[in-house]
């Protein structure tokens, strides 16, 4: 790569792909290269609307375009396999939207195929790079709440979606685990570490997915956290970490918060304003621009080993839970 900015392609124009790519104009190493959806006149209109040099109604086409460096996946679940094997293979590296695939061994051969090409490959986890996480992670370093305990956290919105949205639709890798559950999951792994034990109960829609999803993990060291996920109802959305000098408390919505707010015992609560640049998502982008600008093909904050982490931890899940994809029969 010998030019200074990153050329972006987005791949899947659809909801998150919009906020995203108005975050990734505010980025001075970034360029909207091209954007390619399967139908011609949503990939014009987003094209033209944010002035991407080229607009494809293929998803190939963008993968061959010479100039592209990383493309965005902003697919459904069920897809992010297919659709990141496309672009690793004709040369491209890849931010994928979470989860990174339907489970353990999709994730595993992405990550083999990128190494092997000495290509980037990240999953699209942005809450690692929102400024309040950051922080989170510098106050538990410095252990200010003392030895955690236990962490809640939930992560729960009444969805109205038709039954055949990838919400719902069980072939789009639907069900409130992979779409949302899949916050509070990394919340956990990323303050208290793998756990050893997990305990999974859920409630299945007629359509086989899961609308609520709980999980009790217990650690090594006895601290245990406690989680859930629904796309039946409106939770709170927040995350507390318990330790033995008090509690800091991530406001809504816990996975891209601005608000912190730390209670040592005994003392009066302490509220941190840490806002995040556009609707979020630029702070991975940046971490991506850096990666490339550095030529390396892992990021050391959202590591390859983390998504493996990860899925291992859905796929566990989804066994205590019997809820099973098209993509687990597949043979890669
Ligand atoms: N990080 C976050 O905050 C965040 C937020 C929301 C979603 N996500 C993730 O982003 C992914 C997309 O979510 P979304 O809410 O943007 O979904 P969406 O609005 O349904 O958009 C998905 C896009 O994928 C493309 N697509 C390709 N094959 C498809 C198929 N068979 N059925 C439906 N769409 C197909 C479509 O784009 P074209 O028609 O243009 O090809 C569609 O617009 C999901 O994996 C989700 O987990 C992340």
């Amino acid at each position: 790569m010998y030019c200074m900015l990153i050329n972006w392609g987005i791949l899947g124009l659809g909801k998150v792909a919009e906020k995203f790519v108005a975050d990734l104009l505010l980025s001075k190493d970034a360029k909207l290269a091209a954007v390619a959806s399967r139908d011609k006149t949503n990939a014009e209109a987003f094209g033209k609307k944010f002035h991407a040099l080229y607009y494809y109604d293929s998803y190939d086409a963008l993968v061959q375009n010479p100039e592209i460096d990383v493309v965005y996946i902003a697919t459904p679940h069920s897809f992010h396999f297919e659709h990141t094997m496309l672009c690793l293979k004709n040369g491209k590296s890849v931010l994928c939207e979470k989860p990174m695939g339907m489970n353990f061994g999709e994730v595993n051969a992405m990550i083999t195929e990128a190494t092997k090409r000495k290509l980037f490959l990240m999953e699209a986890m942005w809450t690692r790079f929102i400024p309040a996480t950051e922080k989170l992670i510098l106050l538990l370093q410095e252990k200010i709440i003392g030895e955690i305990s236990f962490i809640r956290a939930d992560f729960g919105f009444r969805s109205t979606a038709a039954p055949e949205s990838r919400v719902f639709n069980k072939a789009l890798g639907g069900g409130a685990l992979l779409d949302i559950g899949i916050y509070p999951l990394y919340l956990s792994l990323i303050t208290l570490g793998v756990p050893s034990e997990i305990k999974a109960v859920a409630r299945k829609t007629n359509q086989g997915v899961d609308s609520f999803s709980a999980q009790l993990l217990s650690y090594a060291d006895r601290t245990k956290a406690m989680l859930e996920s629904t796309t039946e109802a409106n939770t709170p959305v927040e995350a507390t970490i318990y330790g033995s000098k008090g509690t800091i408390r991530l406001f809504s919505r816990f996975h891209h918060c601005e608000r912190i707010a730390i209670q040592l015992h005994e003392k009066s609560e302490e509220i941190i304003h840490i806002p995040y640049v556009g609707n979020g998502y630029f702070h991975e982008i940046e971490e991506v621009n850096h990666c490339l600008l550095a030529n390396a093909i892992e990021s050391t904050k959202m590591p390859h080993q983390m998504s493996l982490n990860l899925i291992k931890l859905m796929d566990e899940i989804r066994k205590q839970t019997d809820l099973h994809y098209p993509a687990d029969d597949r043979v890669l």
